[in-house]
This record gives C-alpha cells, sequence and structure tokens, in this order.
C-alpha cells in the first residue's frame, strides 16, 4: 500500500509531497479516521528521563513542525513523536527549492531553516490531544536572533511549551541556521543550558510536574568534542541527548547530483556516524544520561544496532519517507524483542 503511495508521492516535488501527505494525516486526524491507522501496539514499555515510553520508537523531529498531524501520525504506532523544530515567532525558513530527495542512496538533503508558524501555533495544537504516545517538543532560535541572544529564544519557547509537553529538547545541532552549533561548544553550551535547566527546575517546583529536558546534538564532531559535550551536558543537569541531527559530511554522495546542495544529510548516509556518537557517548558517560538514538534507521536490525550501541530509544525520519508504516511495525517488533530478551538475561 505505502508502496504504490510512495510511487504517486515520488513523482511531486519533495517539499510538495510532504505537505500534501501531512495536510492529508491532519484531515483524516479531524475526521476521527486515527483509529483505523492501527494503534499504539502492545509492547513493553521503556522508561526513560522518568518517563514511561509505550514502546522504543519515535518520530524525530522537523517532519510535524507544527504539530499538525501529530496525532495521526502517533496513531502509525510510534511510542513518542517529537513536534518542531518550533522557534518564537513564526518564519518562512530558506528559500525553495531547500529539499532533495537521494533516494539511490535512501537520503535526503534539508536546508530548510526552521520554516514554522512560530511557538503560539504550536501551543494551540498541542494545548489538548489524543495521542497516548510521549510528546516531545523540539525548540529552537528564530533567523533573526543573533547566536548571542539565543537562550532568550530557546527559553521563550521551552516556558511557552512546558505545560503541555512530556519532554523538551532544545535543538543545538541544525546546519541550516547560519552559527546555532556553536551553541554546541564551550561557554556558549553551559550559558544556553543553564536558563533552560533552572525554568525546567522551576515548574518542577511550582507545579509538581517534572519536564525532562533533552539536547540534539550533531554527528559532525571529533570523539573529543562529543566527551566534552556530554561532561557539559551532565554538568548542567539535562535528563537526556538525542545523537544525532543531519550530517555536513557528503562523503557517502559523492558524484550524485545533488552532492552539491547545502544542507544537512540524513538517511543510510549518517547511520554509521550516528551510531558512532551514541557508543562514544555510551561508553564515556556509563548511564549517566540516557541516550536517544537517531540517523539512518531503514530497517528494524537498524533500530536493534542503536539501542547495542547505547541508546535506550530511537527516533526515524528519513526511513519513514523511503519506506513508510511498515518500517514503524518492523522497528517496534525488533526493539521490542531485544528489551524482552534483555529481561530475560538472553
Ligand atoms: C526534511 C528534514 C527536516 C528536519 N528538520 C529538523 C528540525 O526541524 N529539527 C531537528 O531537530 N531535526 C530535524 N531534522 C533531523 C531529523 O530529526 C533527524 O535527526 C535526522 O534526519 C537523522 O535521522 P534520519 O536519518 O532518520 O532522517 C530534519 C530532517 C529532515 C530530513
Amino acid at each position: 500500500m505505502y508502496q504504490l503511495a510512495r510511487s504517486l508521492l515520488f513523482k511531486l516535488d519533495a517539499e510538495v509531497s510532504h505537505e500534501l501527505s501531512l495536510d492529508l494525516l491532519a484531515a483524516g486526524s479531524r475526521l476521527g479516521l486515527n483509529k483505523f491507522l492501527g494503534g499504539l501496539p502492545s509492547t513493553r514499555p521503556v522508561d526513560v528521563m522518568g518517563l514511561r515510553f509505550p514502546n522504543a520508537v519515535g518520530l524525530a523531529a522537523g517532519l510535524d513542525k507544527n504539530a499538525d498531524a501529530f496525532e495521526a501520525l502517533g496513531a502509525l504506532g510510534f511510542g513518542f513523536v517529537e513536534v518542531g523544530t518550533v522557534t518564537p515567532k513564526g518564519q518562512a525558513g530558506n528559500p525553495k527549492p531547500r529539499l532533495f530527495r537521494l533516494p539511490e542512496h535512501e537520503a535526503i538533503i534539508n536546508r530548510m531553516g526552521f520554516n514554522n508558524k512560530g511557538v503560539d501555533h504550536l501551543v494551540s495544537r498541542i494545548k489538548s490531544h489524543r495521542y497516548p504516545g510521549v510528546l516531545g517538543v523540539n525548540i529552537g532560535k528564530n533567523l533573526t536572533t543573533s547566536v548571542e541572544d539565543a537562550a532568550a529564544d530557546y527559553l521563550a519557547c521551552l516556558e511557552s511549551v512546558i505545560p503541555y509537553a512530556d519532554y523538551i529538547t532544545a535543538n543545538i545541532s541544525s546546519p541550516n541556521t547560519p552559527g546555532l552549533r556553536s551553541l554546541q561548544f564551550g561557554e556558549s553550551l553551559a550559558q544556553l543550558i543553564a536558563p533552560l535547566v533552572a525554568a525546567r527546575d522551576r515548574y518542577e517546583a511550582e507545579q509538581g510536574k517534572r519536564v525532562p529536558l533533552a539536547v540534539k546534538i550533531a554527528p559532525d564532531m571529533t570523539d573529543d568534542e562529543i566527551k566534552m559535550v556530554a561532561d557539559t551536558l551532565v554538568a548542567q543537569g539535562v535528563d537526556g541527548i538525542i545523537a544525532t541531527n543531519t550530517t555536513l559530511s557528503r562523503d557517502a554522495v559523492v558524484g550524485h547530483a545533488f552532492e552539491k546542495e547545502a544542507g544537512g544529510l540524513s538517511g543510510a548516509p549518517v547511520r554509521d556516524a550516528s551510531t558512532h556518537v551514541v557508543k562514544v557517548l555510551a561508553e564515556h558517560l556509563k548511564d549517566t544520561l540516557p541516550i536517544i538514538g537517531v540517523g539512518g534507521i531503514s530497517s528494524g536490525a537498524d533500530a536493534v544496532e542503536k539501542l547495542q550501541a547505547g541508546a535506550r530509544l530511537v527516533q526515524i525520519y528519513s526511513g519513514f519517507i523511503y519506506h513508510g508504516p511498515e518500517l514503524i511495525k518492523e522497528a517496534i517488533a525488533s526493539t521490542d524483542a531485544y528489551y524482552r530478551e534483555l529481561d530475560l538475561g538472553i
């Protein structure tokens, strides 16, 4: 079924088919059709960051930036859905074209640039919902806000969404907002994270609800840089690390017509680099912080490989575009089997 839909959708411009698919899912959701999508399968839950995830497989950020279709996406079986990246004010993002499919590599290059309707719209969408899984909100800064003032944008987003989010992710690893990735290093990282952690703690003290804060990092770092980032995040008291975002490397797609397109490369070509980051983090962190593994998952075995590398949960984006809902089912079944075997000590 998805193969048929895919062959039609892939005939359209990549962004047009993206918008059309989300519109259809959102419309189906409004018509009460989500119950026909399958819903959450019965699996062993996974406890991470103080939250109970119905299964280990989530939808990565960027597909449903405005939270317009997350209930329908969730009904496909995802144990968690991360909406966003959202910024304080709505913004158009980069000029089109900015989204490119590389089917020969099961890959995508994007330079969307945080196109989104702004945090007020997103809040209106998540204020009340019927998704039974875990809802994450991924936050960023507006293009017009300088990197020096970024913390205020992240804080504004966090404070707007915290009453309605199950967890929040600070995205400091998109390659498509100039200077954003510099926030991953040294003092800039500590200065960005400290007010977010303080706001999380303030909210918990006042409302009695802890909303964990995760940070999403890039794959384009040396092992020493990964360890330094990890140390800062532990010292600052964040709750989890999401590894990874898209890569700037084009090594795996040399010679492709889109090789020179600017932006982040995702899908199969980023798989090994992402898994490597998960491994380095896991060996360095020794269970002090949970890791959510994302990048290039296009089979159940790929999802399990991330868990074996040290991730507790996984997320999928590009693989879902290429394989559709079948991949979600397969990844859930494989990761569920992995956890059940662990329980049995196999
Ligand atoms: C078109 C597109 C848009 C994305 N937008 C975001 C975003 O807004 N925020 C974010 O944190 N990650 C974003 N990502 C990165 C994904 O969440 C994910 O980290 C990355 O694509 C690697 O996973 P994958 O290989 O399964 O796609 C985007 C990815 C794609 C392909």
